[in-house]
């Protein structure tokens, strides 16, 4: 293999830069050329590729978001969009695949590689830590950190007021940022699509806790979660409890920005580095992550379509620890 080629797709994520540098370097050092598709499977289908080089990837570690830009490309979930992007490919030359991204992006390179056949290794960037096979994803890491800095400046205003909030994080349908989030933040409780949840519940959560004394709480609730959102909980919870004064917020896609933590860095330095290593040993079709501090390779078919199980331990341990 002599010419591969690098996109990140879907949701930004903190350290996606890390991961893009590391696959180039990595490229560069084995003496294979690199070019970086911008904008993710748009670029592909536009032809908006170009060659890079080390210094292209100079001071890119410590930056948020990513160089490369990103895209949700509508036209490449067509065969005609997949065409052109094959016929982009193939006029560079370019052998192979470092996709770095979600779900989205690995079904994508999976339909793609069924068609045209050119190899794709998987690089796991999203804030969502939704994904089979790894650990944890690039980008999870800093997306909790930020969740946790605006909590507990929430938990400052909540605690002068005397009142309850409900915090809304993202994670589309997993509740990985909203466990990690209740515990680091000291949440009250925690609501997300994998544990069931019901309104009396929060009723009885709440009312305990006045019964203890408290005089602020704070309910995190994942995106995901069926129960309904944010918003649609509080307004339950303030007809039921009309003597609390309960507010809602929802943090939104400041989770996805800002600098990587030092962990993300380095997922995405390891797991850059391991996409060209493993397509340079013929690996192909499957998605790097690192389990128990090693690096594996899981299939494409099994990081989507198996679902990553959430600690349920972990929830009860934040109604243990918040009485
Ligand atoms: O996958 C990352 C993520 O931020 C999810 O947590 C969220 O559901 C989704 O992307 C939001 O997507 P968009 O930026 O397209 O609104």
């Amino acid at each position: 293999m002599k010419k591969i080629a690098v996109l990140t797709s879907g949701g930004d994520a903190p350290g996606m830069n890390a991961a893009i540098r590391a696959s180039v370097r990595a490229a560069l050092y084995n003496h294979v050329e690199v070019y970086g598709i911008i904008r993710g499977y748009k670029g592909m289908i536009d032809g908006d590729i170009k060659k890079l080089e080390s210094r292209d990837v100079s001071n890119i570690i410590q930056r948020g978001g990513t160089v490369l830009k990103s895209a949700r490309s509508e036209e490449f979930r067509t065969k005609r969009g997949r065409e052109k992007a094959y016929k982009n490919l193939t006029e560079l030359g370019i052998e192979g695949l470092v996709a770095i991204g979600g779900n989205g992006t690995f079904t994508g390179a999976e339909i793609f590689m069924k068609e045209f056949g050119i190899p794709t290794i998987g690089v796991p960037g999203t804030i969502d830590n939704d994904l089979y096979g790894t650990d944890y994803t690039i980008g999870f890491d800093t997306a909790v950190n930020t969740a946790l800095d605006a909590i507990d400046k929430i938990r400052d205003t909540a605690d002068s007021h005397d009142r309850v909030f409900f915090v809304e994080v993202m994670g589309r349908d997993s509740g990985y940022i909203a466990i990690q989030t209740g515990i680091g933040g000291g949440a009250e409780m925690v609501m997300v699509p994998e544990n069931p949840d019901s309104i009396e519940g929060v009723i009885d959560t709440l009312s305990a806790g006045r019964d203890r004394k408290k005089s602020s709480s704070l309910i995190i609730v994942a995106e995901g979660e069926d129960l309904g959102d944010a918003h649609y909980i509080s307004v339950k919870a303030k007809e039921m409890l009309p003597n609390m004064d309960i507010r809602m917020t929802t943090l939104g896609h400041v989770q996805r920005g800002g600098a990587p933590t030092a962990i993300d860095r380095i997922l995405g330095s390891r797991l850059g580095l391991a996409a060209v290593e493993g397509l340079l040993e013929g690996k192909k079709n499957v998605m790097a992550g690192v389990i128990n501090d090693q690096v594996v390779y899981t299939s494409f078919h099994d990081s989507i379509n198996k679902k990553k199980p959430l600690n349920k331990d972990l929830i009860k341990m934040v109604n243990i620890l918040s009485i």
